[in-house]
């Protein structure tokens, strides 16, 4: 079957309709006091659930905005219709469509599609991963003190969110800690070699499957933050490097988890 050729054009008209919305100033609502969501979202899910269940009536269908589809099929579609909402919401140009497939629990597909710098990356399991059809591999960066990083932060319930502790570790330890506002890019951008990893907590199936998948095949490394293996639809936490750099992160990771800061905090 062609699940990856079936993908890529479908999140190919999902994203020009995506960039339709972003050149017509559409106005936003909030989900909750800080979740956006814009018509561009629940537009895009319905396109992409529409197409998926034509081609694959049986496969389940995990979509961010509800419009799923359930199935007791070994096949299940885990779609994040717009991973970038807060972006869009702003005309941040750093948004992107992205489709992960698993089949009895391991991906095997995955594309990240960003419309409006026109860039595809796909990943099908053992053949490894590309960008607009030019493979990619992770970076060969060694040592977090050359690296360049991303992480996130939840829209929702910010303040609970510890990741701030891990960000001014990391930001300290490297050459800096990016945030893009769009976790599927930053996975695509791991394996495309322009970050060296990338971490963070609480994202959603539909935010890390085809970037996962897109890391692994590029020579890196998808795991959680503890090192567990990473398993996309229960994992509360993931990072994703270049395979180098794993366990010098791991170890960072650890002694902030256990409350042991390697950069003290400046005094005021
Ligand atoms: C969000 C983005 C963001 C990440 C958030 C996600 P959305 O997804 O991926 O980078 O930090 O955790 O919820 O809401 O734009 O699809
Ligand atoms: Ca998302
Ligand atoms: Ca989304």
């Amino acid at each position: 079957m062609h699940f990856l050729e079936t993908a890529v054009e479908i999140a190919r008209e999902a994203g020009a309709l995506v960039a339709n919305y972003h050149q017509r100033h559409i106005p936003f609502e909030t989900k909750g006091e800080f979740d956006l969501v814009t018509e561009a979202d629940r537009s895009s899910e319905k396109l992409i659930v529409e197409r998926l269940r034509s081609h694959f009536p049986a496969h389940a269908i995990v979509a961010e905005e509800g419009g799923g589809h359930e199935s007791a099929s070994e096949y299940r579609w885990f779609i994040d219709p717009l991973d970038g909402t807060t972006n869009f919401a702003h005309r941040f140009p750093m948004f992107c469509i992205s489709m992960g497939l698993e089949r009895a629990g391991e991906l095997i597909a995955g594309v990240v599609f960003d419309p409006i710098h026109g860039e595809l990356f796909t990943a099908e399991r053992g053949t490894g991963a590309f960008l607009n059809n030019h493979r990619i591999h992770v970076s060969a960066v060694a040592r977090v003190s050359d690296s360049l990083a991303s992480t996130g932060f939840p829209n929702r319930k910010r303040h609970h969110n510890i990741n701030i502790h891990f960000y001014y570790q990391l930001a300290m330890a490297s050459h800096g800690v990016r945030r893009t506002g769009s976790a599927a890019l930053d996975l695509a951008f791991v394996a495309a070699g322009r970050l060296d990893f990338f971490w963070e907590f609480g994202l959603k199936p539909w935010d890390m499957a085809a970037g996962a998948l897109l890391v692994q095949e590029a020579g890196g490394r998808a795991a959680d933050m503890t090192g567990a293996p990473l398993v996309v639809s229960t994992s509360d936490h993931l990072l994703a490097d270049n395979a180098l750099l794993h366990d010098e992160i791991l170890s960072a990771f650890a002694d902030i988890f256990r409350g042991t800061l390697r950069v003290p905090l400046p005094a005021i």
